[in-house]
C-alpha cells in the first residue's frame, strides 16, 4: 500500500485495542450472566469437559469407538439443551455472550489466514487521511471548494485564453488526474506566484487519491528536509527500520509542496535530487509545487534535474492574483 511505518503502527494498535475491548466486554457479560445463573457456569464447564472426553475417546479405545462417541455426543446435547433453557429464561441468546468484533470477518485481527483484511486497509486509509488533515486544511481543500470566480475572465488580444479559462483547464486536468490515478501516473509541476491555489489543488488531488485507496504523502519541502536531516544525523537512527526517506521514495504519490522555500545547502540539494530522480527512474508520480520559475529552479538545483522535470512532468503554470488576500478582504467585508 505504501504508507509510512508510523501509520501501520497506529493501525496495529487500533486493531489490538478493538480486539481486546471486544474480548473484555464479552468476558464481562459472561461474568455477570454467571453471577446471576451459576448453574449455567457449571453446565459450560461440563460442556468443555465433554469435548475433552470426546477427543480422549477418539484417541483411545478403538473397538467401542462409535458407542463411546454416541454417548459423549448425547451427553453434550443434553447439557447444551439445559444451557439453552437458561438462556431463554434470562431472555438472551448464546451469541449475545460471544465477543462482538468491529469486523466479524477477521475478528479484529486485521488478517485472515495471513491475508490482509479489508477492514485493515480501510483503517490505514483513514489514518493517512487524518494525518494529512492535521497538517493542512484538507477539509477546505477539495475540488468542490475550488472556485473559478477568483480568476479574471478578461481576455486580451495577445492571449489565447483568459486566466479563468486557463485555470479551468488545469482544474479539469487535476480532477481527472485524481479520478483516474494509477501508480504509474505522470508527475506534475505546479508553478506560480503565491496564493494562486497550487496547494489547494494538490491537496484536492491527495484527498481523492487517498479515498481511492492509494498511499499518499503530502509534505512541504522545508519540513521534510529538516526531518531527513535529523534522521541522517541522529545517532539513534536504526538502519533496519524503514526510514522517512524510504517512504518518500516508495509511496504511491508524493506531493512535495513549496519546493525552493527550504534553506538551501548541499545536503538539501542532494536529497531533492536523489528523491526526484529515484521516483522518475521508478516511474512513480510526484507533484511538485513551487514559486520558482524554471530558471530559478535551475539556479538552485542541478540543471540535469530540472531538464528531466521539464522533459517528463506535466507543467501547470498558475495565473491570477493572490487569492489568500482576496479571501481575507472578503472576510473583512462580511
Ligand atoms: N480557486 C480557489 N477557490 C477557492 N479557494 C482558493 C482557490 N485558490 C486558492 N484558494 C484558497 O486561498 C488560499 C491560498 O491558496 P493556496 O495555499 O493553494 O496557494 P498557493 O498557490 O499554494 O500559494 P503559495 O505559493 O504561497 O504556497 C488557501 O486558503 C486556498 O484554500
Ligand atoms: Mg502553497
Ligand atoms: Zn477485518
Amino acid at each position: 500500500m505504501g504508507y509510512s511505518r508510523q501509520i501501520y503502527d497506529e493501525a496495529d494498535k487500533i486493531m489490538q485495542d478493538r480486539r481486546n475491548r471486544a474480548l473484555k466486554n464479552a468476558d464481562n457479560r459472561k461474568k455477570r450472566f454467571f453471577q446471576k445463573y451459576p448453574e449455567a457456569q457449571e453446565l459450560e464447564r461440563q460442556l468443555s469437559h465433554t469435548m475433552t472426553d470426546l477427543i480422549r475417546t477418539m484417541l483411545g479405545n478403538k473397538t467401542n469407538l462409535s458407542v463411546a462417541m454416541n454417548k459423549v455426543k448425547a451427553e453434550n446435547l443434553a447439557t447444551q439443551m439445559s444451557l439453552n433453557q437458561i438462556y431463554r429464561k434470562a431472555g438472551i441468546t448464546k451469541e449475545s455472550l460471544e465477543p462482538h468484533f468491529v469486523c466479524e470477518k477477521c475478528q479484529d485481527k486485521g488478517n485472515i489466514d495471513g491475508k490482509i483484511c479489508d477492514c485493515y486497509k480501510q483503517l490505514v486509509k483513514e489514518i493517512a487521511y487524518n494525518q494529512l488533515n492535521k497538517l493542512s486544511p484538507l477539509k477546505l481543500s477539495s475540488f468542490d471548494t475550488f472556485s473559478l470566480h477568483y480568476y479574471s475572465d478578461i481576455k486580451t488580444d495577445e492571449e489565447e485564453l483568459s486566466e479563468r479559462e486557463q485555470m479551468q483547464l488545469y482544474f479539469n486536468k487535476c480532477k481527472s488526474y485524481a479520478e483516474n490515478f494509477t501508480k504509474d501516473a505522470k508527475s506534475i509541476i505546479m508553478r506560480g506566484n503565491t496564493g494562486l491555489g497550487k496547494t489547494h489543488l494538490s491537496l484536492a488531488i491527495a484527498r481523492k487519491v487517498i479515498e481511492r485507496g492509494f498511499g499518499v504523502i503530502y509534505c512541504s519541502a522545508p519540513d521534510i528536509l529538516s526531518k531527513l536531516e535529523r534522521e541522517q544525523f541522529s545517532r539513534n537512527y536504526n538502519k533496519s527500520e524503514e526510514s522517512v526517506e524510504d517512504t518518500l521514495k516508495e509511496c504511491d504519490l508524493l506531493i512535495l509542496d513549496d519546493m525552493g522555500s527550504e534553506f538551501s545547502t548541499n545536503f538539501t540539494k542532494n536529497k531533492i535530487y536523489n528523491l526526484i530522480n529515484h521516483r522518475l527512474s521508478c516511474n512513480l508520480p510526484t507533484i511538485i509545487s513551487t514559486n520558482f520559475t524554471f530558471k530559478e529552479l535551475e539556479q538552485t538545483y542541478s540543471q540535469r534535474l530540472i531538464s528531466r522535470i521539464i522533459g517528463e512532468y506535466m507543467a501547470f503554470n498558475f495565473v491570477g492574483h493572490d487569492i489568500r488576500q482576496m479571501k481575507r478582504a472578503e472576510q473583512m467585508n462580511k
